[in-house]
């Protein structure tokens, strides 16, 4: 689209809405080389309301194109998130390869419904025996697989405010029957339980598997409105059980902009990718944007790993895609040494600053490294390796524009555990940072309106002295 559209927090390499509202990305599938993006959408307005099935798709996970909606509402409600299959097999009776999406109507109630497309998900035709699972509590989201070893389509649905996760079977997609529910008292319960995922994880460095419950619930994440818990354990085709203890909760994302994260199926070499709706239910109607709302993360491949507590967590990384944004101009401040005093370095000026920048520290004798980015308008955003606390913070409390709602400010603090290198991966897009532990431990995603971009980082400490091995600011290509 052409700059008459651009508004100055339009992300450059994020998927947004050319003009519209967005919330949860969902149905998202690949297939012939292209990887599908639907999310909840209003056509009419920047505010949430009327939703339809909005469609992008990429080639390359980093440049979207924009398509008309793909699925509208009718006389059953409102089109809510749901998840989309390839059906190879023709299990369904619509057709071999043809896609099958199964999203929630939103009217009186919340019953599940059924479309499928046979033009490889641009357009949907809405099963004329709808709905296809109408449970007797406010359910949602259905989220759905193919299960190799039970030979049967799975489907886990949020029952909301239950605060449990139903898991469902079936032969043909259409005919489903309830084998099991999970909840009861596990995880963070302060909010409704909404946009689950189930799926088979890689334990990193070993040839282990386990499972893994995407559970997003909204409120009660980590800093206040929504955030995206997980639990690790087995699913042996009904039952999912998990691994840790009830009061145990383990988040996908420690920033206040991490919600709804679901993941594409039907991936090349079983791969687990998945995008989450970069903004927060507490404010996200707020936010100052105008001919559109809300932006996606960026795509994240997703493992797990052994933590020094013996227990699995998540790791995310940048999908190995985003590295093709770089334009190959970098920034190359290499290695230097920073003391109580900042050591200050430029970012690009072009392109409203968007960068990735990556960070290797030494801390030494310091007990926190502060990493700042500024502007002329003494506008920051402050990040604190604490190294006695073995944490990471982020914050945003004089980031730019914050007061268009109570609950924008905020510090957003990580586990980082002492395994962890200070090897940081920041990517920085007009309205947000998203920072990566080196090998994904900890994620961290936080919008910021700074109104005017972020010039300098800089470099400091409480005492003692910080070696910074290398930093290298990478220029980023502009997409969208
Ligand atoms: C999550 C959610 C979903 C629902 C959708 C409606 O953000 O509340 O549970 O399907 O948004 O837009």
């Amino acid at each position: 689209f052409d700059d008459a559209n651009r508004e100055a927090f339009r992300p450059f390499y994020h998927n947004t809405p050319v003009y519209g509202w967005m919330n949860d990305p969902n149905g998202m599938f690949y297939k012939d080389g292209e990887y599908h993006l639907y999310y909840q959408y209003n056509p009419y307005g920047s505010m949430w309301g009327n939703m339809n099935w909005g469609h992008s798709s990429s080639k390359d996970l980093i440049s979207w194109q924009h398509h008309p909606v793909a699925i509208q509402p009718n006389g059953l409600g409102a089109v809510f998130s749901g998840s989309s299959v390839v059906d190879k097999d023709n299990t369904a009776g619509f057709g071999k390869d043809a896609i099958i999406a199964i999203y929630t109507s939103a009217g009186a109630s919340q019953i599940q419904s059924l479309a499928y497309s046979l033009d490889n998900g641009m357009t949907f035709h809405v099963y004329e025996n709808n709905p296809i699972i109408a449970a007797d509590k406010e359910c949602r989201d259905p989220n759905m697989f193919w299960h190799e070893k039970s030979g049967k389509w799975i489907l886990v649905l949020a029952a909301a405010l239950e605060k449990e996760m139903w898991i469902y079977s079936s032969p043909d997609l259409k005919n489903w029957t309830k084998e099991s529910s999970f909840g009861h008292g596990y995880g963070a319960q302060e909010g409704v339980w909404e946009c689950p995922d189930l799926m088979e994880l890689p334990v990193r460095g070993t040839d282990r598997t386990k499972w893994v419950l995407i559970c997003n619930i909204n409120p009660g994440g980590p800093f206040g409105g929504s955030a995206a818990q997980y639990f690790v354990g087995d699913f042996d085709g009904k039952t999912f059980t998990c691994d840790t203890k009830p009061e145990v909760t383990k988040w996908m994302d420690y920033g206040k902009d991490h919600y709804a994260a679901v993941s594409w199926s039907n991936t090349p070499e079983k791969r687990h990718t998945v995008i989450a709706w970069m903004s927060n239910w507490q404010y996200a109607n707020n936010v100052p944007t105008r001919q559109f709302r809300s932006a996606n993360t960026l795509p994240r491949d997703i493992e797990l790993y052994e933590g020094s507590d013996g227990e699995l967590y998540l790791a995310a990384t940048p999908a190995p895609e985003v590295n093709a944004l770089r334009t190959g101009k970098a920034l190359k401040y290499g290695a230097f040494s920073a003391g109580t005093k900042k050591v200050s370095r430029k970012l690009p000026v072009e392109n409203s600053g968007i960068c990735e920048i990556n960070l290797e520290l030494a801390p030494r004798s310091a007990d926190k490294v502060y990493i700042t980015l500024s502007n002329d308008k003494d506008e920051q955003t402050v990040m604190t390796y604490d190294l006695r606390n073995s944490t990471f913070s982020m914050d945003r409390t004089a980031s730019g524009l914050t007061d268009f709602n109570k609950d924008f400010p905020a510090i957003t603090v990580a586990p980082c555990p002492a395994e962890a290198k200070q090897r940081l991966r920041l990517f920085i897009d007009r309205c947000s940072i998203e920072a990566f532990e080196g090998d994904g431990r900890f994620a961290m995603t936080n919008l910021v309106f700074p109104q005017h971009p972020y010039t300098t980082i800089s470099i400091a400490v409480d005492k003692g002295r910080c070696k910074v091995n290398d930093l290298t600011v990478n220029l980023l290509k502009v997409n969208n």
